[in-house]
């Protein structure tokens, strides 16, 4: 086995922690990884939100095997290769109704970046130019760029890099455990905190905010699950000061919360929508943004022989990515995993909600299958209980994740029962030992 550890940067890690007692993974296959040893470890986190159909699935590892023989690469500049192609009339066969065009990316921040460029472009086409001011919101996670993290609101990956974009402004979280702690599903309270977006407005004026930008259900900043009504009022605001609403689905995306995406779930419909992990089953690096037609139309003018949009990157379309990501859907509609997260919820909730009462736990949350188990912290020392459990449901082969506090499960669609048990009885086992 490989063992010098030293050169490797590692992105979102604790690096000397890490290696001092690393956790490798050299194998993978349905709900499992492998170490290097060739212990098992039960997959809770669909890798990082994006294995949803499982790992190693036939239809996905040979469509990128015989792509990387066939097309390795194609300039996406003026350029095209088939797949690209056929891969967006697929997908917008999934999509919110209006949705249909595609614009591809090769993560969740890029697709970010590219949805807040479009908004601000959009107006402009439109001889709206000065809507440039883009509205996040505190808590809110949207990749590691500088749009991104000027639009997020998780203090940490902001605090460090300087004033961000200028024009931006945040609404309130939802987060209200006073009333809403331990709800199952969407909770009750909370649709009048869309609201605060009216008193963003009336301190900016509308004629200058471009768009807003959420995530359906916020999953790094803890797993918040949007209160009822809150998103069809957010929707209504921004539809009467015609502000474009971004619903950034990249971990929603793809079955996550029961339907193939999160505005089908919760039945409101973005203008822009962006997506990544799931859309190649986290197989190669990929991302898109799903734009209604109206906004795409808009940039149609002018002389046809110039570029409408100056934006795009030297990998958008990957011959490689979009095998996968063909591979992919074919993997989903076979499976029916774009709906089964709404088959198996109300086993996923019963399970992760029968933690109350544990030692530490102060709230659950649930929607499809995500599940927040949210600890009280320690006192001094934030988000280091929650990394003891991580490591010890680790020690005992189940992979977790947590942020802050709060411990976050999104396992593979493809998850059985007899899983959750394991997932779930692991996780109250190592609450319990945890100081
Ligand atoms: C909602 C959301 N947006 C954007 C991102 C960034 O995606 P990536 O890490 O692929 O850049 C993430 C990643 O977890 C995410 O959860």
């Amino acid at each position: 086995m490989y063992q010098d550890l030293d050169a490797y940067w590692m992105p979102f890690t604790a690096n000397r922690q890490f290696k001092k007692a690393p956790r490798l993974l050299a194998r993978a296959d349905g709900m499992y990884f492998w170490t290097p040893e060739g212990r098992q470890v039960l997959d809770g986190v669909a890798g990082l939100w994006c294995v949803n159909a499982g790992h190693a699935r036939p239809k996905i590892v040979q469509a990128i095997q015989q792509q990387a023989a066939e097309l390795d690469y194609a300039p996406p500049f003026q350029m095209g290769h088939p797949k690209a192609f056929e891969l967006a009339e697929r997908l917008v066969k999934i999509t919110p109704p209006g949705m249909n065009k595609v614009f591809y990316t090769n993560s969740g921040s890029e697709s970010v970046e590219t949805a807040l460029k479009m908004a601000i472009a959009y107006h402009r086409v439109r001889g709206e130019g000065q809507r440039t001011r883009l509205i996040g919101r505190e808590r809110g996670y949207h990749g590691v760029n500088f749009g991104g993290i000027s639009v997020g609101g998780m203090v940490a990956n902001r605090k460090m890099f300087g004033t961000l974009l200028a024009g931006v402004d945040h609404i309130r979280h939802t987060h209200d455990p006073a009333r809403n702690a331990y709800s199952r599903g969407q909770p009750a309270h909370g649709a009048e905190f869309a609201d605060d977006l009216e008193r963003l407005i009336a301190l900016h004026d509308a004629s200058t905010i471009a768009a807003v930008i959420v995530e359906p259900v916020a999953g790094s900043t803890g797993v918040l699950i949007p209160p009822q009504g809150y998103l069809q009022r957010l929707r209504e605001i921004c539809d009467k000061h015609g502000i474009l609403l971004i619903f950034d689905e990249v971990i929603t995306g793809f079955g996550r919360t029961g339907q193939p995406f999160a505005a089908q779930t919760f039945g409101v419909t973005p203008d822009l929508m962006t997506v990544a992990k799931g859309i190649t089953n986290g197989c190669v690096p990929m991302g898109a943004v799903f734009v209604k037609q109206a906004i795409h139309d808009a940039f149609m003018q002018g002389p046809e022989h110039l570029i409408e949009f100056f934006h795009g990157y030297t990998y958008s379309a990957h011959p490689l990515a979009c095998a996968a990501a063909l591979g992919t859907l074919d993997t989903y509609a076979d499976d029916g995993l774009l709906t089964r997260a709404s088959e198996m919820q109300a086993y996923f909730a019963d399970a992760v909600h029968s933690l109350k009462g544990l030692p530490h736990v102060i709230d659950v949350r649930n929607i499809g299958l995500v599940g927040g188990i949210e600890l009280a912290s320690r006192p001094e020392e934030p988000a280091k209980r929650a990394f003891e459990v991580f490591l010890d449901c680790w020690e005992h082969g189940v992979l977790i994740r947590t942020t802050g506090d709060t411990i976050a499960l999104s396992p593979p669609l493809i998850i059985e029962k007899s899983h959750i048990d394991r997932i779930v009885s692991t996780v109250a086992d190592a609450i319990r030992r945890v100081r």
